[in-house]
């Protein structure tokens, strides 16, 4: 007899939509020793502009846009970071100008904002 693999109607694959179409996690991680990180340059501020921004566009919740705080992304030299999945790109911010434009052109459109790219490479 063959082996036929059962799967729970929840695995299958149709099902696998993504909850959000872009899930964005913000760094926001403040050090005390120091070093470089990304709350030395109002990540929590910035973070909290991006996700109102988001709610007053109507961009906000699930199959939509999604804004979460992230512990230090281990990229913290380059801060303040993000990353958006689903294909994981990633940003540097500076401005509120900045995340209007990513907010535009990558979450609302799906065209990312190449000049403020990151390398998604560890040897940065
Ligand atoms: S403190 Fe933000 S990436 Fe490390």
């Amino acid at each position: 007899m063959a082996n036929v693999l059962i799967q729970p109607r929840y695995l299958l694959r149709e099902n696998f939509m993504s909850y959000y179409k872009h899930h964005v996690f913000i760094c926001t991680n403040q050090r005390q020793d120091g070093r470089a990180c990304c709350e030395d340059h109002k990540a929590s501020e910035l973070r909290a502009y991006l996700k109102a921004r988001v709610k007053e566009e109507g961009l906000a919740g699930p199959q939509g846009v999604r804004v979460n705080n992230a512990g230090c992304l281990d990229r913290c030299a380059l801060g303040p970071v993000m990353v958006v999945y689903p294909n994981e790109t990633w940003y540097r911010f500076t401005s509120k100008k900045d995340l209007e434009e990513i907010l535009d052109s990558h979450l609302r459109n799906d065209k990312k904002v190449q000049h403020l790219r990151i390398s998604p490479k560890y040897d940065d």
